[in-house]
């Protein structure tokens, strides 16, 4: 067997995975989130750490139930979240997450002093969520704690290093740090340099298939797992999503749907230029890249609707009769602007909005409406990408959005591409599993891997007639951030 642990925000997910590629066993436990404040958003590192020993405890108990064995253990992590450490790798203080929001100020700062090489340098923009802004924030905020750092790792990198003891970062979840020169694949001089951090205050850079080591004594004693188990770098949560869709030859791409929605494309090189409007980060296979459109509320966009307007009623029937509402839910339109935009518009004050109102409307015509709204967000990624020259023409859909024959369809048609749905849906976990075989050696490389483990479902082919209707729509889609925009200035 191998182990996948995604070391997610609200939980660690563990899956056991056979040879076959099929989860022989999985645990998981849950660890509280701090908000202290409006926008922040903190972790105690220690509390990730446990809960991991806990679900390796669990996994191994199975294996040696079952006579087999660990070949190797690997991570998918939440990205970004800054685990600032002392000069004895202590964490000074709880960890800073992705969706934390108080850097704003650091951001702006970020770009007046880097202008364009910042995306030169990095091939991305300045959010909040990204790892620098943090740091800098720290700088100002609590510079008694900051004289005190020495170095700093992301959430995974930090619960591996208490599992071996050895100190690296994966160039997949470095590239979220905005420190990272993410088409050299080496820490930005330029970058470090214009912030006065020195380069000791970064781990050495592996690939995500790369050993990093065995399990240390104390932790081989408090998982119960022999201390040669082999662990292995892994990546960032959104490449280990790709990897364990299969996402890892140019022409696919990836649609994944939870509380945020993610359009994800497979970049064989650095060479493509979307001008910052879409993440670009380095893949967890080895040389390769990806590039990623986020939509903040996609999932959530549903989840609200529902608890607002339909409180307790099941998913299954509040969508049952979506699909036999036409393309364009009878003239209600959705804009999933709820907690603001991340791709194209990178705007975190717009809001959403319903248009076209008609009293005959029904409940079904506003979830189908909710539906199109989300798709047709997801849909400005794709649209970023297609403007460079990219071609999207097989789209993978997993997550809530893969649930839903109707959503698939609707898919297939707003993207004007074919959608495919994965045999068994596994998330990171499985990609995280997938790093650990590939790197013990079990397949050549994680292609060979993804052939065995990765299976394709359903096909869903565009309708030319409603993949029309539905660009005509979209046009309309697009104006209503123009003429909303002055509503939350
Ligand atoms: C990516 C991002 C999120 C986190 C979630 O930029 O912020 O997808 O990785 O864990």
């Amino acid at each position: 067997y191998v182990i996948g642990i995604d070391l997610g925000t609200s939980a660690v997910k563990a899956l056991l995975v056979g040879q076959d590629g099929a989860v022989a066993a999985e645990a998981s436990r849950e660890y509280p989130l701090y908000h202290e404040r409006s926008g922040w958003s903190e972790q105690e590192p220690e509390d990730w750490v446990r809960a991991t020993i806990e679900v390796l405890k669990e996994l191994g108990e199975k294996t040696a139930a079952s006579g087999g064995s660990i070949d190797g253990i690997s991570f998918s992590g939440q990205m970004h979240g800054l685990v600032l450490l002392d000069g004895s790798r202590k964490p000074l203080r709880r960890a800073i997450l992705w969706n934390d929001t108080r850097t704003t100020a650091q951001c702006r700062e970020i770009e007046r002093k880097l202008g364009d090489s910042l995306l030169r340098l990095t091939r991305n923009p300045a959010l909040e969520g990204f790892t620098l802004p943090k740091l800098l924030w720290v700088r100002e905020h609590e510079p008694e704690l900051y004289d005190k750092a020495e170095s700093f790792l992301l959430p995974k990198d930090y619960v591996r290093y208490r599992l071996t003891g050895a100190v690296q970062m994966d160039l997949s979840d470095a590239a979220g740090t905005l420190m990272l020169d993410v088409a050299a694949r080496a820490w930005s001089r330029e970058v470090l340099a214009a912030f006065g951090i020195p380069d000791s205050f970064c781990p050495p850079l592996v690939e995500s298939v790369a050993e990093t080591g065995t399990l240390s004594d104390a932790a081989a004693r408090e998982t119960g797992l022999p201390a040669s188990t082999r662990v292995f770098a892994g990546g960032a949560d959104n490449a280990c999503g790709a990897i364990g869709a299969g996402i890892l030859k140019p022409g696919l791409t990836l649609c994944s749907i939870g509380t945020s929605g993610v359009v994800l494309t497979h970049e064989p090189d650095a060479s493509a230029d979307y001008a910052g409007k879409v993440h670009f980060f380095n893949h967890g296979k080895p040389g390769a890249f990806y590039a990623m459109g986020v939509t903040l509320a996609a999932g959530y966009s549903l989840s609200w609707f529902r608890n607002t307007f339909a409180a307790g009623e099941p998913y299954e029937r509040l969508l049952a009769g979506v699909g036999d509402i036409a393309p364009g839910a009878g003239g209600l339109l959705y804009t999933p602007y709820l907690v603001g935009e991340r791709t194209p518009h990178a705007d975190a004050a717009i809001r959403a909005s319903f248009v076209g109102m008609d009293g005959a409307h029904t409940i079904t015509h506003f979830a189908r409406a909710v539906l199109e709204g989300i798709t047709f967000s997801l849909n400005e990624s794709v649209d970023v990408f297609r403007q460079a020259g990219k071609s999207v023409t097989k789209v993978v859909s997993i997550g809530g959005g893969a649930k839903n024959p109707d959503w698939l369809q609707m898919q297939a048609d707003v993207f004007d591409a074919e959608v495919v749905r994965l045999e068994s849906e596994q998330g990171p976990g499985l990609g995280a599993a997938m790093l650990a075989a590939t790197g013990a050696g079990w397949y050549g490389s994680l292609e060979a891997c993804a052939d065995a483990f990765v299976k394709h479902a359903a096909t869903y082919v565009p309708d030319a007639a409603r993949a029309r209707r539905y660009a005509e729509l979209f046009g309309v889609y697009r104006d209503v951030y123009a003429a909303t925009k002055p509503l939350n200035e």
